[in-house]
């Protein structure tokens, strides 16, 4: 029998994430929904790391993943698939992009600067920027959800 194996699981981990699946391109609500899932696999062993070690030192980086990541990642992913429809796909790409690049330098930033790798001030100016990808990503799926059809059956 052919069982899947790791390395079709990261396959099909990838081509969600990325772009595309056997079939066609994916839609932004379960490529979101895929992101989220793996921000929760990631922000879950940060925090079972944490308490096996107990040292809690990464908590904010911890925390970030699980909120920023999982949980606004799953929200857009619902957004998308029960009020967006048919979205501008310039914008909901520009919207997915800023999102995920906001997330994970944010992550990877906290993770630098709470593990005592890299100094605050060199760490500041690209956690400012990251928050603001993420905030402006916040924006536009606000504007998505205004261009949005009101009524949708
Ligand atoms: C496998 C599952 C999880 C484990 C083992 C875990 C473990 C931990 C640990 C050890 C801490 C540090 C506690 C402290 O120092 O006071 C923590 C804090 C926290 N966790 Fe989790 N956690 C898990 C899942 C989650 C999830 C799903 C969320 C949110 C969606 C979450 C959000 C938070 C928040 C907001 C904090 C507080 C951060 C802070 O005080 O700065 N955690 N978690």
């Amino acid at each position: 029998m052919n069982t899947p194996g790791p390395k079709l699981f990261l396959g099909n981990l990838l081509s969600v994430m990325i772009h595309q699946q056997k079939g066609g391109i994916v839609g932004f609500d379960r490529k979101y929904l895929v992101w989220a899932l793996s921000y929760a696999a990631i922000g879950m062993c940060l925090g079972i790391f944490m308490a096996a070690s107990h040292n809690h030192v990464h908590r904010v980086t911890h925390a970030h993943i699980l909120l920023v990541g999982f949980v606004v990642s799953f929200i857009y992913g619902i957004i998308h698939k029960l009020w967006l429809g048919q979205p501008n796909p310039m914008v909901a790409k520009i919207q997915f992009v800023l999102h995920q690049a906001g997330a994970v330098t944010m992550a990877t930033g906290l993770l630098l600067l709470y593990g005592n790798i890299l100094p605050e001030p060199q760490l500041d100016p690209i956690l400012g920027i990251a928050s603001i990808a993420v905030l402006v990503g916040t924006l536009l799926m606000l504007y998505l959800v205004l261009k949005a059809n009101a009524v949708k059956t």
